[in-house]
């Protein structure tokens, strides 16, 4: 039974008796018991017995005490599970059998059917709801950080191939988001239909464009995918990195809450979203590895820049790494959750 919705009531700029605080990739290599599983099954393997997923999903809620858990999944899984032929390899990242780069590759994009396609997904999401007492957040990969590996056929630096499709071939662009949106918009009203009580976008690469390209090429399909959601009411979260120029064309996408990386003063970055967000942010992940006094300094930077008003949801300004201390985060946490905003001033 959900007992603590401080997520959701931050997400809905509602005052909170302590600031909520969960990580991106909060389940992950930094933990010893994922990596124990990890030895028996591969990431997507994980992702298709619900009961092993959901088992990963509470771990960090349990290890850590943070005020939300995210269904562990990845962002090709629905890509995956539609038959694209996409794996996630070790410390490479997702690579695709066969790259997406003609319009006859775009039109033989299956639609999604996340009940035929991705079963496992949505019978995680129900066991989860059950057991856990925090909101459950379900996610997807935004569009073009979704074709960023499509087109690419793996993780890439200079984003030439994607980019080129764009500038080159409009129309074959235009199809691709189109299809890759209207799968993100499905697949996200289904995970809210099945039990989650609140969604992130994980644009995470779309920090590549400049603000006209972003504007021209990803923007109104990330409008139609944010007002499909809009409808079920639960809150959105909008998260990418290095958006610090993106943040005033994120203002009025319709999301709830606007993610914000480390780079950002957090109090200036919510001045440029608007008053009628939410934000999620933005300590750096690398001050999870710095001695205490001085983590304590940065956690506590966080906050004064956000007291005051309602609506802030403390992570990282990106996800954990496999090289942090679980003692660290739970300080980390502590330390959030403990922050006396009077006191501080
Ligand atoms: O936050 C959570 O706990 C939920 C789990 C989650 C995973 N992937 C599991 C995972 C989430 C939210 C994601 C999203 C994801 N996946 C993103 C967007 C978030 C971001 O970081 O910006 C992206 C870009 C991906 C694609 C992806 N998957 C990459 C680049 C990698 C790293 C490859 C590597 O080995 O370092 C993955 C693998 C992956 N997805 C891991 C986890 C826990 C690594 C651990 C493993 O292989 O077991």
């Amino acid at each position: 039974m959900l007992t603590n919705d401080r997520l959701l009531r931050a997400a809905r700029r509602l005052p909170n008796d302590r600031v909520p605080v969960w990580f991106m990739r909060q389940a992950g290599r930094y933990q010893p018991e994922y990596r124990k599983i990890r030895e028996k099954y591969t990431l997507m393997e994980i992702c298709e017995h619900p009961d092993v997923c959901a088992e990963v999903t509470i771990l960090p809620v349990k290890q850590l005490d943070v005020d939300a858990a995210i269904l562990f999944s990845d962002i090709m899984t629905p890509l995956r599970g539609m038959g694209l032929g996409v794996d996630i390899v070790e410390n490479v990242g997702p690579v695709f059998d066969k790259p997406i780069r003609t319009a006859r590759d775009v039109a033989a994009i299956p639609q999604l059917n996340a009940e035929e396609m991705v079963p496992y997904v949505l019978e995680t999401i129900k066991l989860l709801v059950r057991e856990l007492n925090v909101p459950l957040l379900g996610f997807a990969g935004g569009p073009f950080t979704l074709a960023s590996y499509a087109v690419e056929g793996r993780p890439t630096k200079d984003y030439k191939n994607v980019k080129n499709l764009m500038y080159s071939e409009p129309q074959v662009w235009a199809a691709l988001m189109e299809k890759l949106s209207d799968m993100v918009a499905t697949y996200l009203v289904d995970q809210i239909k099945a039990g989650c009580h609140a969604v992130q976008l994980f644009d995470s690469w779309v920090g590549n464009l400049n603000r006209p390209d972003y504007d021209q090429y990803v923007k109104p399909h990330m409008h139609k995918i944010i007002s499909a959601v809009k409808e079920t009411g639960a809150p959105l979260i909008l998260f990418g990195v290095h958006t610090g120029h993106l943040l005033e064309s994120f203002s009025d996408l319709g999301a709830d809450v606007i993610g914000i990386d480390w780079k950002e003063e957090i109090d200036k970055a919510w001045d440029k979203v608007g008053p009628h967000h939410a934000v999620q942010g933005n300590l750096d992940p690398i001050a999870v590895f710095a001695p205490e006094d001085v983590m304590r300094a940065k956690v506590h930077d966080v906050l004064r820049r956000t007291e005051g008003r309602p609506g802030h949801i403390f992570n990282l300004g990106h996800g954990c790494m496999p090289s942090m201390s679980i003692s660290s985060l739970q300080k980390v946490v502590e330390m959030v959750h403990s922050y006396d905003h009077k006191e501080a001033k």
